[in-house]
């Protein structure tokens, strides 16, 4: 019997694993310094949770969740993706109670059924961070340098990064009943997804991809001219924090995003190479979810980065290392000492292979394969003399050194 993996899920394994490793670690780092602790939560959530929070109108909500009944008949659904998780977390465990602001990263697998393609999977994975308490515009900076920062130290200096503000629940309307109207006149000319969403949601059909729709709505109408003051003031001053700091933007006044819970500044990070699936990270405000959770009213800011598409833009090679050393041995008593000085190297903290014994070309080879640093060869000779033969194996260059000073070569 043969098992194969489900649809659009994949495994990650070496040398692809390096990347997310580095991904992880790098994030953690700039996690640290910008004061966001980890925050694990369950992949399991009430359906309800994400209904209300995402939007029952969202494509996520309406065919993409995974959603079964447990044992006991309730309605469980497999996490599409990290804020709802979060703001669940902040307010069943009165995380509001501690000092303001509480800043949260986390990281893991998110669920949707999407149809797989490059860069979609059904199980892919974030990085996501959320900021509970700070409703003005310094923090959205915050998150941003952070996004930025976590970017340029994987080595990415020109993403594309687009930005813009969807308004709050005094604005808002304003702008999507004028939407509909605008709509409303060629309805006709669009496509069928689109003339389903535009009364409940017409904000989602500014994100259609159908080139005709596109074409069609080239007039629609910019939410930037219905803002309402607070919300003007508001991206006026973060427009002007990120002249300062030299973050280049674009303002996109056709960005909306695929979940419902956003007030106020939106953003998306976009590789050129990526193609349709080009956003690599995105989020925004979501002001109001907190109280409408139940808990008390607290401004939140956060954003996710999709790990495989991010992945998919390293170079495997530059995380793909090999052992620091390689040990060759000649003959049962070479053996012995490989392993002894493989251990006594290994705690001080050497990635160390051990050699398979046989022809000493042969270990060479393998060592060559491993991409070790160093090949450590042990013959009788050697033995006896107590001294450790070394080759570079980058230029080749050779030498010979005690026994106990190999850590002068190999450091
Ligand atoms: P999102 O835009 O739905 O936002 O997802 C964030 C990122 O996850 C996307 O930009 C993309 O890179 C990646 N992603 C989404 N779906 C897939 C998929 N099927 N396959 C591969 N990658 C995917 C959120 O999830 C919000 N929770 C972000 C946020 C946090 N907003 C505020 N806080």
């Amino acid at each position: 019997m043969k098992f194969s993996r489900v649809k659009g899920v994949h495994d990650i394994y070496p040398p692809e694993v390096y990347v997310y490793q580095k991904i992880e670690e790098t994030s953690k780092e700039i996690f640290r310094v910008y004061g966001f602790k980890e925050i694990r939560l369950p992949i399991i959530e009430h359906t309800e949770l994400f209904q209300r929070s995402i939007g029952a109108t969202t494509d996520i909500v309406e065919k993409e969740m995974y959603t079964f009944n447990d044992r006991a008949g309730r309605s469980i659904t497999l996490r599409p993706e990290g804020t709802a998780g979060a703001v669940r977390a902040y307010i069943e465990n009165g995380l509001y109670n501690l000092p303001s602001p509480q800043k949260f990263y986390y990281m893991g697998p998110m669920f949707r059924y999407e149809r797989p393609q490059a860069g979609r999977f059904r199980q892919f994975h974030q990085i996501g961070v959320e900021a509970f308490g700070i409703a003005e515009p310094r923090m959205d900076l915050e998150v941003i340098l952070l996004l930025q920062a976590l970017l340029k130290r994987l080595g990415f200096n020109s993403l594309i990064f687009e930005l813009n503000s969807l308004g709050c629940p005094e604005c808002r309307p304003r702008y999507r009943e004028r939407l509909i109207e605008f709509f409303s006149q060629k309805i006709g000319a669009f496509c069928s997804d689109c003339q389903r969403r535009f009364e409940k949601n017409p904000l989602r059909l500014l994100d259609c991809k159908v080139p005709n729709c596109i074409k069609e709505r080239t007039d629609a109408p910019s939410i930037l001219q219905f803002l309402c003051e607070g919300c003007i003031k508001h991206f006026e001053k973060l427009r002007t924090y990120l002249e300062d700091t030299d973050i280049t933007y674009t303002i996109r006044h056709d960005l909306v995003r695929g979940l419902d819970y956003y007030t106020r500044t939106i953003f998306e990070i976009k590789g050129e190479t990526l193609g349709a699936q080009s956003a690599i990270a995105a989020g925004g405000r979501y002001d109001n979810l907190v109280e409408e959770f139940g808990g008390p009213p607290t401004p939140a800011i956060g954003f996710a980065i999709g790990m495989e598409r991010l992945a998919s833009l390293i170079k495997t090679e530059l995380y793909d290392k090999g052992p620091k050393a390689y040990i060759a041995f000649l003959g049962e008593g070479a053996e012995k000492v490989s392993m002894k000085i493989a251990e006594s190297l290994r705690a001080r903290g050497f990635w160390v292979e051990l050699g398979t014994g046989g022809s000493l070309k042969a270990q060479l080879r393998r060592a060559d394969k491993l991409k070790a640093e160093y090949a450590i060869i042990i013959g009788e000779e050697e033995l006896k003399r107590s001294v450790l033969k070394w080759k570079r194996l980058s230029d080749g260059s050779e030498g010979e050194v005690m026994e106990e000073e190999i850590t002068k070569v190999i450091s």
